[in-house]
């Protein structure tokens, strides 16, 4: 009765700000994703006799605040009616920064539970019940290039573009690692309720999936940075105007986003993209890694980069 799964984070190049049903957490727009190769959750899920009492450690430390949502995902997976689980978490990457820990976490959660309790899903199936617990969660089910599109009163997801077709590469430049001081559940909802920017935000993004999608098939890198990094800047402008507002830069992020315009005008393929963090994503192609690694570990304010690939869907690696 224990499994352990492993998946990597995706960044969305499309993003999905907004849930259009916050009780079964459907998100209120589809969004493109790609999945990352170097930057990893490993989970296993124990399942042992008694029904109360779950216990959760994060990177070796027992952890009380993210218990709530684990014990509702394995509810979600396995059934209320289950045996208490053991369950730990390890990332090699900052958690809660942005970095999309959840979606990585979830993912392998949700793949881990199912197999501890041994359950077996498609992996449209699982892809939905990860998205209960974390939207963005159902695309780490997939590897490379993947669409999560709302279908009725569900998701749906398709693999875009396989991992060696289009092999971009993705430098993180941390230019902080604390955790967040909105989640995004709850910002999300504050842009909902209260930014006069929400509903074209809402509006337009088909026309944003559509561009980014026939770029992705048309390998056409300079078509994908320009809807990717306009997609971004839009999400931001809505939390901008939220009441509260919700800014998750810092100087650095912005400092980050003029060394990417340099690049960008000095011929370099490159763009940039920004999560509920203020972590910069910049993506580009193979040629042009070192470069854009070298600039951003110079910019003021970095930390540290990380540079990965793109990489598989979650998946099983121990059962027992
Ligand atoms: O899945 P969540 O609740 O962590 O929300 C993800 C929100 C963004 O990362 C900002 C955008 C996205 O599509 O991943």
């Amino acid at each position: 009765m224990q499994a352990t799964a492993i998946a990597q984070p995706n960044i969305a190049l499309i993003k999905y700000w907004g849930k259009r049903d916050v009780d079964r957490n459907l998100p209120a727009v589809g969004s493109i994703s790609i999945t990352l190769s170097d930057l990893h959750t490993t989970v296993s899920v124990e399942l042992e006799a008694g029904s109360t009492g779950d216990q959760l450690s994060v990177n070796g430390v027992e952890n009380q605040s993210m218990l709530p949502r684990i014990s509702h995902c394995l509810n979600t997976v396995i059934g209320e009616k289950r045996p208490r689980a053991r369950v730990s978490s390890d990332s090699n990457f900052p958690i809660a920064a942005g970095l999309a820990s959840s979606a990585s976490a979830f993912a392998a959660t949700t793949l881990a539970a199912a197999a501890a309790a041994g359950l077996s899903f498609r992996t449209d199936q699982l892809a939905r019940l990860a998205g209960q617990a974390s939207g963005s969660a159902a695309r780490s089910l997939y590897g490379g290039f993947v669409e999560l599109k709302n279908v009725g009163d569900a998701i749906d997801l398709t693999g875009l573009c396989d991992v060696d077709s289009w092999p971009l590469q993705v430098v993180v430049a941390i230019t902080e690692t604390g955790p967040k001081a909105t989640g995004s559940t709850q910002a999300m909802e504050i842009s909902r309720k209260t930014s006069p920017f929400y509903s074209s935000w809402i509006e337009q993004q088909d026309r944003d999936l559509d561009i980014a999608r026939t770029a992705i098939e048309r390998r056409d890198f300079e078509q994908l940075a320009a809807v990717a990094e306009h997609n971004c800047l839009k999400m931001h402008s809505v939390m901008w105007a939220s009441r509260p507002p919700m800014v998750y830069w810092n100087c650095a992020t912005i400092g980050c986003m003029q060394t990417v315009r340099q690049l960008q005008a000095s011929g370099c393929n490159v763009f940039f993209t920004i999560d509920a963090g203020p972590q910069i994503k910049a993506v580009c192609l193979p040629r042009d890694v070192d470069v854009v690694s070298e600039a951003l570990i110079e910019t003021p304010g970095v930390q540290e980069i990380m540079t990965t690939g793109l990489g598989p869907a979650a998946r099983l690696i121990d059962k027992t």
